[in-house]
């Protein structure tokens, strides 16, 4: 098969963010060219020009292409011919920065991949809504744990019908590299995560719950009504949440939980979701993200392992593998199969035709908007010692 048919080349990223010293970035750009369609073009790599300059050779970004800033980027690719410029953008740097570039990106007509949470606010997510609805670009949020394929698989089994009725989801991050105030410290990643003017309203809330709730959302597909949070700062001196547990209460009567932790002794990246039906139940733990139990009472459980040729696995799942059972795959290639999914998007743009933006494999700007307001909502639940606030939004009708 060709590469990105009806398209047939390597689309071209621009990449904001990721320069020395950075997190995320890096995994972007290595999830963006695992299949051979993508190739790093250019780069505004850091908020210091110089470093950003500097950091081009890490990514064999030509130094004609390697940027001051995303605005001169931006500026640049726009007048380059169609040949040869940039394709999508990449958005990997901290919260407060998101909504001007992703914007501008998409303003310029950039298809854009944003990390999550998608903005700093709620009010910026939705006129990024507004501004990606008058555009045709594609724009995905990268919820990662989105692409892992026993995920997809999970997802297909409960849209088939195959856990009943859904009843409960619950969901936990659960991390311990925050237990010590190490934003005093100056460790980089947690000085903006713990800086109520970069990372927004939450801290571990917006940086980890998020996805765990985006989780929920995708595999389920359950609508919310309305959520009860409680979070607190255990270390003395943060300015934000490191720990906290919402409640939500799904439209179907299902109920939910969503907790949250970054000071949790010895826990890594402790991302688990529970999911109980009328017929069944599922866990999935993405430290262990090759294996899916299946419950159900009175039966022998099930352990479903990633094999993309077993006859259990679902045409999603199979096609979310890479490499035949037994070969783990995980983070990389979870990150890469939302990439894939977009780019299969962005292909059939190139070529000129219409796609679907909401009802898509990969998490997008309407979830993005979810994931914002989720956030509001548990900051302001917890504001009034865990009141039920309202959680639906227009951005979650599908
Ligand atoms: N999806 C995931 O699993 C995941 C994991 C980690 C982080 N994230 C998200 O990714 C984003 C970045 O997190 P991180 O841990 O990599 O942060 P980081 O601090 O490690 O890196 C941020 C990078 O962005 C650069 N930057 C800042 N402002 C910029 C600007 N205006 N123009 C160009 N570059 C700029 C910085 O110089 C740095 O290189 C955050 O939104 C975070 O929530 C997502």
């Amino acid at each position: 098969m060709a590469i990105n048919e009806p398209l047939n080349r390597k689309l071209r990223m621009g990449l904001v963010g990721g320069g020395q010293g950075s997190f995320i970035g890096r995994v972007h750009s290595i999830a963006a060219c695992l299949d051979n369609r993508a190739v790093v073009t250019a780069g505004a790599l850091s908020s210091n020009p110089e470093r950003s300059k500097a950091s081009a050779p890490d990514y064999d970004i030509h130094e004609s292409r390697a940027y001051g800033s995303y605005e001169a980027m931006f500026d640049a690719e726009s007048k380059l011919p169609d040949g040869e410029r940039i394709d999508f953008v990449s958005v990997t740097t901290p919260n407060h920065t998101h909504y001007e570039i992703a914007r501008a990106a998409v303003e310029a007509g950039f298809n854009v991949i944003c990390d999550k949470p998608m903005t700093f606010d709620l009010a910026q997510a939705e006129a990024l809504l507004e501004t990606v609805s008058n555009s045709d670009v594609v724009f995905a949020v990268s919820h990662n744990y989105t692409g892992y394929p026993l995920v997809r698989q999970a997802r297909e089994m409960i849209l088939n019908g195959e856990l009943g009725e859904i009843n409960a989801i619950r969901t936990q991050y659960i991390q311990g590299w925050l237990r010590t105030q190490l934003e005093a410290e100056d460790q980089k990643q947690a000085a903006w995560r713990t800086d109520p003017s970069k990372s927004g309203a939450a801290g571990a809330f917006g940086d980890i719950a998020t996805h765990a709730y985006n989780l929920g959302r995708y595999m389920t597909g359950l609508l919310p009504e309305t959520v009860s949070c409680h979070l607190k700062t255990f270390v003395e001196g943060r300015r934000l949440d490191d720990y906290g547990t919402a409640v939500v209460r799904y439209e179907n009567g299902g109920l939910g939980t969503v907790t949250a932790s970054q000071i949790s002794h010895g826990r890594e990246n402790d991302l688990e979701i529970e999911i109980d039906g009328t017929k069944g139940s599922l866990r999935w733990r993405q430290e262990n993200p090759n294996e899916l139990i299946f419950r159900q009472n009175g039966k022998a459980h099930q352990i479903y392992t990633r094999d993309p040729n077993a006859s259990y696995m679902s045409g999603s799942g199979a096609a979310a593998c890479r490499l035949p059972s037994g070969h783990p795959e995980a983070f990389f290639e979870a990150f890469a199969n939302v990439y894939a999914s977009a780019f299969d998007a962005m292909a059939l743009r190139g070529d000129g035709q219409t796609v679907e933006r909401r009802d898509t494999v990969y998490p997008n700007i309407y979830d993005g908007v979810e994931g914002m307001y989720f956030i509001q909502q548990c900051v302001a639940s917890s504001e009034q010692d865990a009141a039920w606030l309202p959680l639906k939004h227009d951005a979650a009708r599908r």
